[in-house]
């Protein structure tokens, strides 16, 4: 198959979708992003080649909340390695994000490292040996590695929001305490887990920092292994499974692609082999992941032929 215009297709899907720019409702549960403008659409798509395709508000920062996740889980597999799965599980929850029903039943593990509990178990995990403020700056690091970028900051406002409005993370935290399944105290870890969702990137940033995942762990720019090849299959095998929640399966049918979603309306999607892709746009569905975003994504996947299937 010949290589896609990605500048063409790029644009053109802008152009389709821009008459619905504002769709959707903006995450109201973090008072700090409820105040974000929802009329923001920015894509950027990014190949091994080092092909840069963007349109819209593809350099305006934005809070990329759940897709940290992601980052985290790639810093404490490389902390513990596989281990890390006798302390979360691998498998789609069909359960809403912040959800705290399985977790009673299943003994306090999370179903898997994108969920809410499953992320605060990560970011334990993480933890391990640092201070808060050290982990901090540990997951600060890794990002501004990964997206060859210096200017990438925590936007602090939203980590206080978050903080301040957080009875949910909370309740999941010291509930999974409750079952010993924490190394850390709850408030630390979940200062740190506050901290990386509210780091603040633009599709830009966030598709170069996720183009390991879309060329074998190499970051194929500067040609250093990020992850092993096996590793970065399978982080890849997990956002397929469980990046958008319980909208995984639709996102699976729809665009093909693993991708892993943000209440702040970004979606990091990967194209093993072709690019990484991230969109952006503040308006959620009913499962908090970006309406636009999911729409973009699938006229992408349409239009390019890329598929993991
Ligand atoms: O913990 C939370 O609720 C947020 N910091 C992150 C949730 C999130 O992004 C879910 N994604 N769609």
């Amino acid at each position: 198959m010949a290589a896609p215009d990605l500048g063409r297709i790029v644009a053109d899907i802008y152009a389709e979708l821009a008459p619905r720019i504002g769709e959707g409702e903006v995450a109201d549960y973090i008072p700090e992003l409820a105040q974000v403008n929802p009329r923001q659409f920015g894509i950027a798509v990014i190949t091994p080649e080092g092909e840069v395709v963007t349109a819209g508000d593809a350099d305006r920062p934005f809070s990329i909340q759940s897709i940290s996740k992601v980052f985290l889980l790639t810093l404490a597999l490389g902390r513990i390695g596989e281990s890390l799965w006798t302390r979360v599980g691998r498998e789609p929850s069909g359960s809403a994000f912040n959800s705290i029903v399985q977790l009673e039943q299943e003994a306090g593990r999370p179903r898997n490292p994108f969920i809410n509990a499953g992320a605060i178990v990560v970011t334990d995990v993480a933890m391990a040996g640092h201070s808060p403020r050290e982990a901090i700056g540990e997951i600060l690091t890794f990002m501004r590695y990964l997206a060859d970028d210096e200017d990438i900051l925590i936007d602090q406002a939203v980590a206080a929001s978050e903080l301040a409005t957080g009875a949910r993370n909370q309740a999941l935290g010291w509930f999974m305490r409750s079952f010993d399944r924490l190394d850390h105290d709850v408030d630390k870890v979940l200062g740190v887990y506050f901290h990386h969702c509210a780091i603040a990137m633009s599709c830009r940033q966030l598709a170069r920092a996720g183009l390991f995942l879309a060329a074998g762990g190499r970051d194929p720019v500067r040609g250093h292994a990020v992850v092993r090849p096996a590793r970065a299959r399978r982080i890849n095998a997990l956002m397929l499974t469980c990046g958008l929640y319980d909208a995984s399966g639709d996102f699976a049918y729809r665009v093909g692609l693993p991708g892993k979603s943000g209440v702040g309306g970004g979606i990091l999607a990967v194209a093993p082999g072709r690019a990484a892709i991230c969109v952006w746009s503040p308006g959620l569905d009913g499962f908090g992941n970006s309406r636009l975003g999911g729409q973009a994504l699938e006229a992408l996947a349409r239009r390019t032929g890329w598929s993991v299937f």
